[in-house]
């Protein structure tokens, strides 16, 4: 008769791409329960966005299939996100098991654009997400969510983050007056506007915590890296940026103070003629790309041009939320999904490397 042993060697030739490694030794197999023939256990994923989600379970489906003995298979299949940062470090963040903060070179390549339509895709795949503006000399998420009158209230002591969209949102431009406000802030205040925005928030729990930064190397991006352990960058470019090697010393700040970088990103990389679909490489083509070669890091994906993302953000209107099927839509999922996959990667690193350190 099919025994357990049988059943997880089968299952071990089971491989997340992502990950490389096999599904048994990463823990994913859960409840197994076996009784003459009749086999059920939970899969738990590592991310709801992981890209080759459908195709493990496929795996899953087919490697069972192969043992004999089985007469009937009950797969659940769930997601549990990874803890892509070491929460025993950081007990005033402990709820949020991720933070990837978004830089650039410079400004107006659409970080703040990237930034939400980001964690709104990771939510629509069914995880919790908060996003922090902590862009605090010229905050653009309130507008982008058409949310310029929310406010935040203080719970014992402690900020309550905006709600919209199903995702949690704090930004300096939920406080009356920053307009005049935030050009005399220096370098300290600013700092610890951005530490009280991180540590006394009540996010609750997060699975990714996303924070627009302002753009370059300044006092913000340098606070994020020292204040807390955060997951990683994402860098985003537009073609005409890559040229001019600005994004790359972002790259370099970042591997100076050890921060890991998730990747690069493309923003508005082509555009899609409305008439012919043809892509139109209007700024060239492949500059995030080389950079992903160049220095070694993942290249997320490119996100076309698109009128309708810049309409829709003064008017508070998401691409995501309002044009679900454009182009830009489909990029910005297609690079969430990556996103979410590289940090599950990033904490697989982690996971090891804080065992490693037990045993040693
Ligand atoms: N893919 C795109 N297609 C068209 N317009 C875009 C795109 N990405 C961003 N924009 C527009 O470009 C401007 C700058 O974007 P923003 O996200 O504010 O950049 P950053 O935060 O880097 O300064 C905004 O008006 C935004 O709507
Ligand atoms: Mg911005």
């Amino acid at each position: 008769m099919v025994g357990v042993d049988q059943v997880l060697t089968k299952l071990a030739t089971v491989i997340d791409p992502d990950l490389k490694k096999d599904i048994v030794s990463m823990g994913m197999i859960k409840d197994l329960e076996l009784n003459d023939g009749n086999l059920k256990f939970t899969l738990e994923l590592t991310t709801p966005a992981c890209p080759f989600n459908d195709q493990i379970e496929q795996d899953v489906r087919k490697a069972v299939g192969e043992i004999e003995g089985i007469r009937n298979f009950d797969l659940n299949v769930t997601a549990k996100v990874m803890e892509g940062r070491s929460l025993a470090a950081d007990e005033a963040m402990s709820t949020v098991k991720n933070i990837i903060g978004v830089a650039s070179g410079k400004g107006g390549v659409g970080k703040s654009t990237v930034s939400l339509n980001l964690a709104l895709a990771l939510a629509q795949s069914g995880a919790k997400v908060g996003l922090l503006d902590a862009d605090i000399y010229g905050p653009s998420i309130p507008l982008m969510l058409g949310m310029q009158k929310a406010f935040m209230e203080v719970d014992n002591n402690k900020l309550q983050p905006a709600d919209s969209h199903g995702i949690k949102v704090v930004s300096f431009g939920f406080f009356a007056e920053q307009e005049h406000q935030a050009a005399i802030y220096r370098g300290p205040i600013i700092s610890g506007i951005l530490k009280q925005f991180l540590v006394d928030t009540n996010w609750s729990d997060l699975d990714y915590l996303i924070v627009d930064l302002p753009p370059g190397t300044g006092d913000i991006p340098l606070t994020l890296a020292q204040t807390i352990p955060i997951t990683g960058i994402l860098v985003v470019t537009t073609p005409q940026d890559v040229a001019s090697n600005v994004a790359v010393k972002a790259i370099g700040m970042f591997n100076k103070l050890n921060v890991p970088i998730i990747g690069v990103i493309e923003n508005m990389s082509y555009f899609v003629c409305p008439k012919c679909s043809d892509k139109h490489y209007v700024f060239g083509e492949g500059g995030a790309k080389r950079i992903s070669e160049k220095y070694n890091i993942p290249f997320i994906g490119e996100i076309p041009l698109n009128s309708g993302i810049m309409q829709g953000s003064d008017k508070g209107k998401p691409v995501i939320i309002t044009d679900p099927n454009s182009p830009s839509a489909e990029a910005i999922r297609a690079a969430a999904k990556n996103v979410a996959a590289q940090c599950s990667i990033l904490a697989a690193k982690l996971k090891e490397e804080m065992q490693g350190d037990a045993a040693a």
